[in-house]
């Protein structure tokens, strides 16, 4: 069976409302439903999903598409593999099916990760990786989570790995271009090898630990390369994105032996930040897998340092994480160890939202003996009091603080609402659509064009309309798109937007057209008088293009006798050999 009737077959047996909503809260709102847009940066419900149509669009970012779409790009995944999942599901096998695999240029890079990789793992159960092993099984890593995490070793000789990659073609420079290797040597000696993962799940670089008496450093990373950038990475995040999915909630910690010590007690809604700040893009990301986002970092100061950093950070991003205090300076993998699983899940239960931990860490080094300590403390709490932007919970710490250090309700509400005031006036000039690219105004042409291509996607009757009056559209993608809708409706005898995106799905130059116009809220109900004063726009835009055309052609004669033709052309035109429909306009 050819692919696309078999993924229709199998989209036809799903509700997009329901695969979206499984994975983003949906709210109905009218005949759509509404949510967050997870392919951009958004706190608003600007994604509106159609069970009608069987398609998602956001009016923001401009994506749209079926549920394919939807879970190729959520998921990261190949088309085939969403088919496979979702035939699975309504019992319909996809296994003999060819879909063309996209091929990557990094195909080539990604391959020496792997096969790096699976190197380091022998290594790992080679006679020289003893001492290795003694001493991952010292620190409690069993079989089954080395195995998991793909950890493994690297050997003391100096161009092991090296000469293996150059026996399968890879060139010296491109070694070096990735990290691997270093002059002609190996990157990395000696070292027991975490391999780091970019969020699709692929290997693009390398931790390696020291694991014997050494005053080298205790872990060296990949430099920075094409495929991999330290502040971008977050350890675990590839598998984080299912957990954090099913347990709702995603847990950041600093190291990745916290990480990996959390998913060997089962906790596995967990990525650790690689021991850098953190940044812009691993905000982003992060945002993607959950908006209840836990901070258990370590409890020794700079850890305490860095979840006040990364709360406010987060919090300036739109979202009030929760902090988890771990005590005596412990890490989630000292804690884990001492204390036990049981421990370590009460201990996540005592998360408490972002702006209590910051007020409760302003107390510290004040003298409240002093006045002025005093009320610089409270001054400093109010205002973390406006950044929370929650009405109750500013009612429960302002009272909480009037009672705790006697001071009137009312001084402290007034003082909150002047610094209120403040902040919306510096903040209100920034609207979360400057931060879009602003989409440029669109020509009357253009939009005549558009919309009735949508209407196309709609209504059959259109298309027909269409063909009737052999409609020649002015510009090249909108002929090509067009052509489609109409190949598509004759074989078919129907016209659905939600198959027609699988239709198109190798034709990623008319997806992107079609997605620029089914994100931009055209009409969707036509009427014969509306359709024809479009065709006439876009008719007119026709022939003066056509009569341009042929003047610069005229031009360019040197026969008089050609000349003359083209000028009846013009003539023609001009006169209008127009279309009999256009008399159907009452003007
Ligand atoms: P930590 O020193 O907290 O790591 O650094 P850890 O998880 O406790 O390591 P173990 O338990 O001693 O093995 C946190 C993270 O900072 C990065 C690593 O990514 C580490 O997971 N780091 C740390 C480095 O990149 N280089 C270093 O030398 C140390
Ligand atoms: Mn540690």
């Amino acid at each position: 069976m050819e692919h696309n009737d078999l993924a229709n077959e199998i989209r036809n047996k799903v509700d997009i409302v329901d695969v979206i909503g499984e994975r983003i809260p949906l709210v109905k709102k009218g005949r759509n439903f509404f949510g967050v847009c997870p392919f951009h940066d958004d706190t608003n419900p600007s994604m509106s999903v159609s069970r009608e149509k069987q398609i998602f669009r956001c009016f923001s970012c401009g994506t749209s598409g079926n549920v394919f779409t939807f879970l190729m790009n959520y998921e990261h995944k190949e088309f085939k593999e969403v088919l496979q999942e979702l035939g699975s599901q309504v019992g319909i096998s996809v296994s003999n099916i060819k879909v063309p695999k996209r091929a990557s240029k990094y195909d080539n890079l990604y391959n020496a990760y792997q096969l790096t990789c699976k190197y380091f793992q022998n290594n790992l159960v080679s006679p020289y990786g003893k001492a290795a092993r003694i001493y991952l099984d010292e620190r409690g890593l069993k079989d089954d989570i080395i195995k998991e995490f793909e950890i493994g070793l690297s050997l003391p000789q100096r161009n092991d790995l090296t000469l293996l990659l150059q026996s399968k073609n890879y060139d010296l420079s491109q070694l070096n271009d990735i990290g691997l290797s270093a002059g002609s040597n190996d990157s990395y000696s000696d070292r027991i090898m975490f391999p780091l993962y970019d969020p699709y799940g692929k290997i693009v670089g390398f931790s390696g630990r020291i694991y014997k008496e050494s005053n080298q450093s205790k872990y060296v990373n990949t430099k920075d390369t094409v495929l991999f950038k330290k502040g971008d990475c977050l350890y675990h995040y590839h598998k984080a994105v299912d957990e954090a999915r099913v347990s709702k909630s995603i847990i950041i910690m600093e190291g990745f032996m916290d990480v990996i010590r959390a998913y060997s007690i089962g906790v596995k809604n967990t990525v650790a930040l690689m021991g850098t700040a953190f940044t812009d893009s691993q905000s982003r990301l992060i945002k993607r897998l959950s908006k209840n986002i836990i901070l258990c970092l370590d409890g020794d100061p700079p850890g305490r340092h860095a979840a006040l950093k990364i709360g406010e950070k987060l919090l300036e991003d739109g979202i009030e994480a929760k902090v988890i205090t771990i005590p005596n300076n412990d890490d989630p993998d000292s804690y884990i160890i001492k204390m036990g699983k049981e421990k370590f899940l009460s201990l996540i239960d005592t998360a408490i939202p972002f702006g209590d931990y910051k007020i409760s860490a302003l107390k510290e080094n004040v003298n409240f003996k002093s006045d002025e300590d005093l009320a610089l403390y409270i001054q400093n709490v109010i205002q973390e009091v406006v950044k929370i932007n929650d009405e109750i919970r500013a009612e429960i710490i302002l009272k909480k603080l009037a009672k705790d250090y006697n001071i009137g309700y009312n001084t402290l509400e007034k003082r909150f609402r002047q610094l209120q005031q403040n902040q919306q006036e510096k903040i209100s000039p920034i609207k979360i659509e400057d931060k879009l690219p602003k989409k440029p105004r669109k020509s009357k042409y253009i939009i005549a064009i558009e919309q009735v291509i949508y209407y196309m996607l709609n209504h059959e009757e259109v298309i027909e309309k269409v063909e009737e009056e052999k409609m020649i559209f002015p510009s090249n993608e909108a002929r090509i798109l067009t052509n489609e809708i109409i190949y598509f409706y004759r074989n078919h005898r129907y016209i659905d937007i939600a198959s027609f995106y699988t239709y198109l799905q190798d034709k990623p130059d008319l997806l992107q057209y079609l997605n620029e116009i089914v994100s931009s809220n055209y009409k969707e109900d036509w009427n014969e008088d509306d359709l024809y004063a479009y065709f006439k726009v876009i008719e007119d835009y026709r022939l003066s293009q056509e009569i341009k055309r042929l003047e610069k052609l005229m031009k360019e004669e040197s026969d008089c006798l050609e000349q003359a033709k083209i000028a009846e052309q013009i003539r023609k035109l001009r006169l209008g050999e127009k279309k009999t429909w256009l008399e159907k306009l009452k003007h």
